[in-house]
């Protein structure tokens, strides 16, 4: 049993394999958070609330309810009536007057988990999960806060959400409504976060905690290429393979918050929830709200640990993809090939000779559509450019598929050109504030999504293309944030709503596309990794992780990614050189290996490289479909950072029953004098004995993790090696 009450103590117990999360109640009502870390065995006990210390609770100490309020560990703090810290739900009377205080009302506690309303989310079986619904209210209000935890137990996981129920008479703005708070005694905690830009996503970056409050957010409309909605506090010291992590993740693909606050008592809150700027939900009488769901861990192993539990979690339990633990096809995309400069010829060109060297789809990108030979047209018009693509769509994909390759295409469905049949036919369904000319990005506009038309018309418009041919795959980009933020179809009263609601739009979009389209293989891109997110995983087992193919780049993008997400779920190619970004010239060896740890495919005219690396590109697939199942499936483990050591890249992963382990290994700076380098590997057996694969030598786990592995250095920059271990069976052995 993950969750239990204790009753005479009023404390809920949430266990998982390795963890416990303990939830108090005060006299009154108010819930208050005792424990999150390794697992406890024994009945817990309130002293751990402190409301028998000053400021003592409100009905005991009436005088000083404001140090109470102020003070006490809130599962749930509200905002306006005298908790200083960072409040998670704000409402506003008809009155404009903004104040709720939330007490405990009732509890269940059910196997399995339900699913939240228009938004994506973990799920279970009822053996898998268990759920802790709490609901709190405040009678003045009229209004029910339904806090809910589901416990993984298996995968040390706890998924939060909340939603608010409007009870009473009167229609209340929300203006704040955050998933999730942690409130914790500080132990010196420092913060770890993912950070970037466009072509440099997800970099990852720490810092101790500072008093105050430090947050990374997203007010662009999408969870963005410069913060991640990620944020983990981890005990000083912590390292891939030791420490305490509190991690949190938002599964949600607008504008969020994660943000810890050092209090004056030396506790931390952590929150995280969708951004109050240009937020605010009318709730009416009998009206409810969700709020999306935030994923928490607790590791007390480690960054490498925590970053397994996410992998495990999001494979099993948050995507939904056919592929999810698929192999998935080969690729080739034309996009750094051709750019808009293709035809059907071209692409024909293109897929015959990828077809020679082991790659099995290809998939055409943006420009095939309206009279799009540059980005300043045609985004919305979703009508095959026959011009172009001569002998129309399904032509190419019939010919592409006689080839022996499958076919896939590019959509940026939320978008509008100015210049364009559909924005000349209805202007009005361009996000824009009347009366002001709306700022450009990339020469476009976002679709208002909070209408129900632009939905339909968008999702009929992609839906007619793919019933049109044999199309297995869609990459759905987004190119631009969003701004100028007005609708013409929300009052002013609703006009704050306008962000959530086109997120709620997009993904109302992606369920009809996969409800549809169970079978279709969904690549989700933003300008390359701009909307990697939880949030996305639900409809597409993969999301493109940057427009920067650079190898080099792509280490720390990947390690950034991989902290958190599946390799299965990184989109990577081999791209061409010099790189199209950075102008760098890598081996094509060690693109290769890099591209190895996501998706993998190409990205490159293979019709005017030279033929050696065609021939390379012969191998590398089969390297692909050798170690796939590996990487796709495996555990993984981070070795050693070129972030941290500025020198090489290092990662190995591991089969589940150990009985294989691939390393890779990157030397980005060759050292004069530096023979070889000798590193403690992870994810073996101790108790086995393994094959260097190709090899004829065998060395122990135990010593390859204990005493380590010696890496002979090579000549160059750039360059890489992989190192794949078999074990050695006990037969094997004796001979
Ligand atoms: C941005 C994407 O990240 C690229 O891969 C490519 O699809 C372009 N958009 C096309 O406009």
């Amino acid at each position: 049993m993950a969750v239990y009450f204790q009753e005479d103590k009023k404390i809920f117990h949430l266990d998982t394999k390795n963890t416990t999360y303990l939830i108090g109640m005060t006299p009154e009502g108010y819930i208050g958070h005792i424990y999150y870390g390794r697992r406890l065995y024994q009945e817990a006990d309130s002293y751990l609330l402190r409301t028998a210390e000053a400021p003592f609770t409100p009905s005991v100490n009436k005088r000083e309810k404001l140090s109470f309020l102020d003070s006490f560990p809130m599962e749930y703090p509200t905002g306006g009536i005298g908790d200083y810290r960072e409040s998670c739900l704000n409402v506003r009377n008809p009155k404009g007057q903004m104040g709720s205080e939330l007490l405990y009302l009732s509890h269940e506690i059910y196997p399995g988990k339900k699913k939240l309303e228009g938004l994506p989310a973990s799920f279970g079986a009822e053996e898998e999960v268990e759920t802790l619904e709490i609901t709190l209210e405040d009678k003045i209000l009229g209004l029910q806060a339904v806090l809910s935890w589901s416990v993984f137990e298996k995968e040390d996981m706890i998924a939060r959400s909340v939603r608010i129920v409007n009870q009473g008479k009167d229609a209340l703005k929300l203006e704040k409504v955050y998933s999730a708070c942690l409130d914790m005694d500080n132990e010196d905690y420092e913060m770890i976060n993912l950070c970037g830009s466009w072509a440099r996503e997800r970099h990852i970056q720490r810092a101790p905690l500072r008093y105050g409050k430090q947050a990374v957010s997203s007010f662009r409309g999408e969870s963005s290429h410069q913060e991640h909605p990620f944020m983990a506090l981890v005990s000083p010291g912590t390292d891939q393979q030791q420490g305490q992590v509190y991690a949190m993740h938002f599964v949600y693909s607008g504008n969020f918050l994660a943000q810890a606050e050092l209090t004056q008592y030396d506790s931390v809150r952590m929150v995280m929830g969708i951004h109050t700027e240009e937020f605010c939900w009318n709730l009416l009488p009998g009206e409810s709200f969700q709020a999306p769901e935030v994923i928490l861990t607790y590791s007390g192993q480690g960054l490498g640990m925590m970053s397994r539990n996410f992998h495990d979690f999001y494979r099993d339990h948050m995507i939904r993809s056919i592929y999810n633990h698929k192999k998935r096809p080969i690729l080739i995309n034309n996009w750094e090939a051709t750019y808009f400069d293709f035809d059907t010829e071209k692409l024909l060109q293109i897929a015959r000779e990828a077809k020679k060297c082991g790659i099995e789809m290809l998939v055409m990108d943006d420009g095939w559509f309206g009279r799009r030979n540059v980005d300043d047209n045609s985004l919305g018009d979703w009508t095959v450019n026959e011009e172009k693509i001569k002998g129309g769509l399904k032509y190419l994909v019939d010919q592409v598929n006689e080839i022996g390759l499958a076919f896939g295409i590019w959509f940026e469905p939320e978008m509008v050109s100015p210049d364009s049949d559909l924005y000349r036919a209805h202007p009005d369904w361009a996000i824009q504030i009347e009366g002001r000319e709306a700022a450009m990005g990339r020469n476009q506009y976002v679709l208002d999504l909070s209408r129900r038309d632009v939905v339909d018309y968008v999702y009929e418009a992609v839906a007619k293309i793919l019933r049109s041919a044999n199309i297995c795959y869609v990459k759905w980009d987004m190119n631009r944030l969003l701004s100028d933020l007005g609708s013409s179809f929300l009052d002013a009263e609703h006009q704050k709503e306008l962000s959530h609601r086109y997120v709620l739009g997009l993904y109302e979009l992606q369920e009809r596309l996969v409800t549809e389209f169970p079978e279709l293989l969904l690549e989700n891109c933003s300008s390359g990794g701009a909307r990697f997110d939880p949030g996305m995983l639900y409809y597409s087992p993969q999301i493109w992780c940057s427009d920067d193919t650079d190898a080099i780049e792509r280490l720390l993008i990947q390690e950034g990614t991989g902290f958190i997400y599946p390799l299965s779920t990184m989109g990577a190619h081999v791209s061409d050189c010099p790189n199209h970004i950075l102008g760098r010239v890598t081996p094509f060896e060690t693109r290769g290996h890099i591209a190895l740890a996501g998706t993998f495919g190409y990205e490159l005219d293979i019709t005017k490289i030279p033929q050696e690396q065609r021939q390379m590109i012969c191998e590398q697939t089969k390297m692909y479909h050798a170690y796939n199942d590996l990487v796709r499936e495996g555990d993984y483990y981070r070795i050693a950072s070129y972030r941290e050591n500025h020198k090489y890249d290092v990662w190995a992963v591991a089969s589940k029953d150990k009985q294989e382990v691939l390393v890779t290994y990157v030397q980005v700076l060759a050292e004069p004098n530096k023979h070889s380098r000798k590193l403690r590997l992870q994810g073996f057996d101790p108790d086995a004995s393994y094959r260097l694969t190709g090899t004829e030598q065998v060395y122990s786990g135990e010593m390859l993790m204990y005493a380590g592995f010696l890496i002979e250095c090579m000549k160059g920059d750039f360059v890489s090696r992989l190192y794949h271990f078999e074990k050695i069976q006990a037969e094997d052995k004796c001979l």
